[in-house]
């Protein structure tokens, strides 16, 4: 059984006041059963921490431990500091900051060594969409960025499928396509060392909101989101994990 998982990522955003005003509003999550994770700026980890309702995590980290790497996140800082996961691979990171396959497998690897959760983002453009290439390049990402796991990792490694046409443009996949992205992806994990694929979590991100998020929860392979936008607000996350129910 694969548990829901929720998974804000905060991007940019949030000052502290509104990291407490968020919290003020999200009140206690007993009720609810799926798991409610956040990645917000790495400024505000510590402040989350205090917070025993969601898990926190980072939204990147470097590919070292420590050394000469101006602006990097440690990952072994992260997880002294206690955060619980990282995302590699976002898209944004990919585009704008040129992260290749390469450098995305080492930060995979290195997150994983410190006993982090890796939330490892994989997708297409709507060019590679239009042009059928949907399957070539997830399996290209998910082969290149998750070399040399081993069975030691098995359970470590969430993947969040994230078209990136859908990603903060209100068109979200239909709940068919990401389905079938989602089984693609599955099928891809079973060669793939380090990876049970039928108790992979795999999350659906792009355009997810708290009236869209049951039908896309609703297929057989999406175990939960990756939510950017609904999930700034503490009434939509808590109306996102309700919804998950
Ligand atoms: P939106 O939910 O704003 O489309 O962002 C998705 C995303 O990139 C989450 O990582």
């Amino acid at each position: 059984m694969r548990q829901v998982h929720i998974v804000g990522n905060w991007k940019m955003n949030q000052t502290t006041s509104e990291v407490d005003t968020f919290f003020k509003e999200l009140g206690d999550l007993s009720e609810v059963s799926a798991q409610a994770w956040i990645a917000p700026q790495a400024i505000h980890l510590d402040r989350l921490l205090k917070f025993p309702q969601i898990k926190c995590g980072a939204q990147n980290c470097a590919q070292n431990d420590s050394g000469a790497f101006t602006g990097e996140l440690s990952p072994k800082s992260l997880k002294d500091i206690g955060a619980h996961f990282t995302l590699v691979g976002h898209s944004e990171r990919r585009s704008i900051y040129k992260e290749s396959d390469e450098l995305l497998n080492a930060k995979t690897l290195k997150a994983l060594e410190n006993d982090l959760v890796v939330i490892f983002c994989v997708g297409e453009t709507l060019e590679q969409r239009e042009a059928n290439q949907v399957e070539t390049v997830l399996k290209s990402q998910l082969e290149n960025g998750l070399r040399g796991l081993n069975s030691t990792h098995i359970g470590k490694v969430i993947i969040a499928y994230e078209p990136v046409w859908a990603i903060g443009t209100g068109k979200v996949a239909t709940p068919e396509q990401a389905q079938q992205a989602h089984k693609y992806t599955r099928s891809v994990l079973e060669s793939i060392d380090g990876f049970s694929a039928q108790e992979t979590i795999i999350l659906y991100g792009g355009s997810v909101k708290p009236d869209n998020i049951k039908g896309l929860l609703s297929n057989e392979d999406i175990d939960g989101a990756l939510v950017g936008g609904a999930s700034l607000k503490g009434q939509s996350f808590k109306d996102l994990c309700t919804q998950a129910q």
